[in-house]
């Protein structure tokens, strides 16, 4: 868990970075309908669960940096205790004990949000507020504005600024603190043992959603009670759909299954993917491609430190599966041909990575002024180089209809990287070698 101490740090940056004489507003997620009068289950918007660690739905955060504050002023507002709401919904903090448990100034009901935030914003020059993003909040500060623009003979003064507050909350997501790692550490363990649950238990006629349910398993009994993303899971053919949920299907003797899945802990998002045999032994054309994927990924991974960026990584990568293909026979011609005119991608049509963080695609931007962004320590991010052959690929037919993807997770340090995925094998006598039952699972 992370300290309240550094949820209130963060306030205080973000207060720092605000141009002066700003308040900044930031709302919570809502409960989200699943069916009549039945909820999904609630989970946190991630700006508001970044800079206060609270839990519940509804709430908005105020960040003040104006001078008629003695430094940085934080208000929630929040569901109050209600005996008989929390008897049919579960419990709630309230206004007072929300206050001293997440370390805010000051906080109130959510009933007197309009009066109160009225007051609060009347005098900023600048409203910070990501628009477009939750209309009762859009709603909100529409209606305060137009009352305090209204109201000049009450000496009301509007901000005259409206700035979006993402990109400096993101600059902020994007650089990960050592309690961020450590989250992300464990969830990335629990992952990797998730997966290895699944490549224990799979063999063929096993369904699909079966190795889902033994994934899920796992991370519920580790105490990620929930998976970051949509879990895929696609035997044979359905690897080839990258972003394959249905789970549908049965595992047939012969093919691979791909599982790209990970937990959630503490708000905080694991992505790992493994491609392994339904019958726990690679056929010679499944071993040939998966080595050639895993040779880009260890090849991208040497480049991973502060100072590269993530595009080198990915042109290494696309040089040697286009390098692989050739050799394999899959594509034809020379290597700087097929380069220029990006042949690879009809088998490797995604990217090698993204941020990763509260957000499985996680905020921050890739570019900064027009250049690549220099990685940093604290920066964590995917490496999942892929192949992908098509059954209506123009290709010899033994290679038709595999999918392979190699996933892991990265933390930039201040002299390299550490892996945060490790756990799971990933050569083919590793994995071989767990299917096989002569490894323990640790
Ligand atoms: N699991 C989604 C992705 O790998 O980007
Ligand atoms: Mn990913
Ligand atoms: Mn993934």
């Amino acid at each position: 868990m992370t300290e309240k101490q550094e949820f209130v740090s963060r306030r205080e940056i973000l207060a720092q970075k605000m141009q002066p004489e700003s308040i900044c507003v930031v709302p919570a997620a809502r409960l989200q309908t699943r069916s009549r009068d039945t909820e999904f289950p609630f989970r946190q918007d991630s700006d508001f669960q970044y800079l206060t660690g609270f839990p519940e739905p509804d709430a908005l955060l105020v960040l003040s940096n104006s001078q008629k504050f003695k430094g940085v002023h934080t208000v929630l507002f929040c569901l109050d205790k209600d005996p008989t709401a929390e008897i049919w919904h579960g419990r709630r903090f309230g206004a007072e004990c929300a206050k001293n448990t997440f370390g805010f100034l000051q906080a109130y009901p959510l009933e007197e949000t309009e009066s109160i935030l009225l007051e609060l914003i009347d005098g900023h020059q600048n409203l910070y507020v990501a628009l477009d993003h939750c209309e009762q909040t859009d709603e909100l500060i529409k209606h305060i504005l137009k009352q305090l623009r209204e109201a000049p003979k009450q000496s009301r003064m509007a901000p005259t600024a409206l700035l979006d507050n993402r990109p400096l909350i993101h600059e902020l997501r994007l650089r990960k603190s050592p309690a961020e790692i450590a989250i992300m550490k464990r969830v990335g363990d629990i992952s990797a043992q998730a997966h290895k649950r699944a490549m224990l238990f799979c063999r063929p006629g096993v369904n699909e959603y079966q190795l889902e349910a033994e994934l899920h398993h796992e991370f519920a009994m580790q105490g990620a009670r929930y998976p970051a993303y949509g879990t895929i899971v696609g035997g044979g053919r359905n690897a080839c759909i990258l972003h394959y949920t249905e789970n549908s299907d049965v595992l047939n003797d012969g093919d691979l299954v791909l599982i790209d899945a990970g937990g959630e802990l503490d708000g905080y998002a694991a992505d790992i993917t493994r491609t392994f045999p339904v019958n726990g032994k690679f056929s010679s054309e499944q071993a040939q491609l998966y080595n050639l994927v895993l040779e880009a990924q260890l090849a991208s991974l040497e480049l991973l430190i502060p100072g590269n960026n993530l595009k080198q990584a990915t042109d290494k990568s696309i040089e040697v599966i286009t390098q692989g293909l050739l050799d394999l026979g899959i594509l034809a011609g020379t290597l700087e041909d097929n380069l220029q005119e990006q042949t690879y991608r009809q088998f490797y049509m995604h990217g090698l990575s993204h941020w990763l963080g509260l957000d499985v695609h996680d905020v921050g931007d890739y570019k900064v002024k027009g250049q690549d962004r220099a990685l940093e320590a604290g920066m964590v991010f995917t490496v999942e180089p892929g192949v992908y052959i098509a059954d209506t690929a123009d290709v010899d037919d033994r290679w038709k209809g595999i999918g392979i993807r190699i996933e892991d997770n990265v933390a930039i340090t201040e002299n390299g990287h550490d892996i945060l995925t490790a756990q799971v094998p990933k050569t083919i006598a590793d994995i071989e070698k767990l299917m096989s039952g002569e490894e323990c699972v640790g």
